[in-house]
């Protein structure tokens, strides 16, 4: 995956960079074509001569030397991934800032390429609350951070801080940059959240959905590569789209038209929202007043859209319910995918401690249509979207 790949390590000045030496010769034996940059003091951890020697490629530390000026600009756009492994804690703290006083954090601003950190220091400062700002800090430039190891440091003590070996560094590499995903290329839909169905101007039947299971999963789908459309609900939820194209719809008749339209050209669709069973048959024009009689409201069913794509859906399309079950969870689920001829029904039990709507966490089960069924413990949305996402991806596309 590495093989023809330009990589641009940068190195600081941390103890760690002696693994340096060795992350080089990995990556070009694995065909990468390697240019290093140093900071100053790398230069009193490990030799320049030693990484030239194996990167074949002069090493770069200074933003001028007597005769001529390194084109900082040319590096970043020269690689397809920056790099920085060891990253110090002082050069995580200029990068944090924007500051630019030697040639490696110059291509750092002004590289176009992704970058991926590999942090160094002893544990004290890995836990200091200003590390931690400033690692968020990158993650929210969309820099990758390699997890830090637990180990032998160099003040002596043992703990967290120890930067990761260089397999590790290469193995990250390859699965955050170089992996093409089996979703690569799919067109997935998705919807989330609740509808609103409007009784009148200022109210409305709706339900506590708050779109973080359906998000998470819209979310991993594009991670695995996938092209996705979120039709989202009237939810709160704050969020970036990052990628994700979205439709906003608020009422169940909104929903349908949106997933159905979207559905023909898809190859997964995955119905997560809690999409209101009925809806008033007349919605009134004007605030509905109170009087001292009952208030009694028509309701007529909503179509389901589930069933819907169900019943058109293609050989090669995936379709993925949910299903909310309060009792004989197993049963309904399994009815409801026959019924609506789904391929994987995601089964949450309102009876599970840690599953349900507004959570941050989910208990799930997926039934699929061949009769397996796989459970997974109580966990962040989040990751209950990756096992979703990953049984989609083995029983589909591996
Ligand atoms: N669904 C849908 N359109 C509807 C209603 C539900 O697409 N009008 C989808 C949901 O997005 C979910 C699944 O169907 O994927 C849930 O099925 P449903 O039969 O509505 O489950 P419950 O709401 O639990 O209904 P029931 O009262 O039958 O248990």
């Amino acid at each position: 995956m590495l093989n023809g790949k330009k990589i641009l390590l940068g190195i600081t000045g941390s103890i760690a960079a002696y693994k340096s030496v060795y992350l080089v010769r990995l990556l070009i034996k694995a065909g990468a074509e390697v240019k290093v940059i140093m900071t100053p003091s790398a230069k009193d951890f490990v030799s320049p001569l030693t990484l030239s020697t194996l990167s074949h490629n002069p090493v770069l530390t200074d933003l001028f030397d007597q005769q001529s000026w390194s084109n900082h600009v040319m590096l970043g756009r020269w690689a397809d991934i920056m790099l920085i492994a060891p990253l110090s804690c002082n050069t995580l703290s200029k990068i944090a800032t924007g500051q630019c006083d030697n040639l490696l954090l110059a291509v750092y601003l002004s590289a176009t390429c992704p970058v991926a950190i590999a942090p160094a220091m002893d544990e004290d400062m890995w836990q200091h609350p200003a590390t931690k700002e400033n690692l968020k800090k990158l993650g929210s430039f969309g820099n990758k951070i390699i997890p830090v190891e637990k180990g032998d440091l160099a003040s002596g003590l043992y703990g967290e801080g120890r930067m990761a070996e260089p397999e590790t560094i290469i193995e990250f590499i390859n699965t955050n940059f170089f992996l093409t995903s089996p979703l690569q290329g799919k067109k997935a839909i998705v919807t989330a959240g609740p509808t609103y169905e409007p009784l009148d101007p200022v109210r409305f039947i709706g339900n506590y959905s708050s779109g973080k299971m359906g998000l998470a999963i819209a979310k991993e789908l594009h991670e695995r590569g996938a092209d996705v459309t979120l039709i989202l609900g009237p939810s709160s939820l704050e969020f970036s789209a990052n990628g994700l194209s979205v439709i906003y719809v608020n009422t169940a008749a909104e929903m349908y038209d949106a997933s159905n339209e979207a559905f023909d050209k898809a190859d997964i669709a995955v119905m997560a929202a809690a999409v209101a069973d009925y809806s008033p048959v007349v919605t009134a024009k004007e605030k509905i007043k109170k009087n001292d009689q009952h208030l009694t409201i028509e309701l007529t069913k909503t179509k389901d859209i589930l069933k819907s794509l169900g019943e058109k859906k293609k050989k090669e399309q995936v379709l993925v319910g949910f299903a909310l079950e309060t009792e004989n969870e197993k049963e309904n689920a399994i009815s409801k995918l026959k019924r609506k001829n789904a391929d994987m029904i995601v089964l949450n039990s309102l009876k599970d401690a840690g599953a349900g709507f507004k959570k941050d966490t989910n208990k799930v089960t997926i039934f699929e249509k061949g009769g397996q069924e796989f459970s997974f413990p109580v966990k962040s949305k989040e990751d209950v979207a990756k096992d979703i996402v990953d049984t989609i991806i083995r029983l589909y596309y591996a």
